[in-house]
């Protein structure tokens, strides 16, 4: 079974939709979340979790917007919930994402596109000690 982390980024808290995500994992059955916490992120975090990005175009406005109000950080546990929450999700682009996925159906630009999920299990992992360092 895996991990995943999950980050609902500050437009789906400001947009009150952290609810409405959260039950979609809630349903998948199988899925446990098994930490929740609403906090803001500060740079070192940012420059940790998006430092493959860093030197982007994109990079500079992704961070501003990132903390630019709380997020909510979880770890959600399962059989291939890595790729499952991947799914839930939709691509990176809201345009580009089915409907009856969260960024399909909630999603207005690239940049504010409500999660970030892990998307390997070497991504997982380190991004799991980033979040939840107390975590085995
Ligand atoms: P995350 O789960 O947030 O990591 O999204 P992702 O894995 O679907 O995308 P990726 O890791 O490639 O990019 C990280 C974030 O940077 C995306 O979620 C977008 O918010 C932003 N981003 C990625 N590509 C672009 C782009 O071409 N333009 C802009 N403006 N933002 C981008
Ligand atoms: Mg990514």
């Amino acid at each position: 079974t895996q991990r995943t982390l999950v980050l609902l980024k500050p437009d789906a808290v400001r947009r009150a939709l952290i609810g409405e995500i959260i039950g979609r994992i809630e349903r998948k059955a199988g899925w446990t979340i098994t930490a929740l916490e609403l906090r803001e992120l500060d740079q070192e975090t940012l420059e940790q979790h998006y430092g493959e990005h860093k030197g982007k175009p994109f990079y500079e406005p992704l961070v501003a917007f990132m903390s630019s109000g709380p997020v909510v950080a979880m770890v959600v546990e399962g059989e291939r919930v890595i790729e499952g929450v991947r799914r839930l999700a939709g691509p990176t682009d809201p345009i580009a994402a089915a409907p009856g996925s969260i960024r399909g159906d909630y999603g207005t630009i690239v940049r504010e596109n409500l999660i970030h999920a892990s998307d390997s299990e070497e991504s997982a992992i380190r991004e799991l000690k980033i979040f939840f360092p107390g975590i085995g």
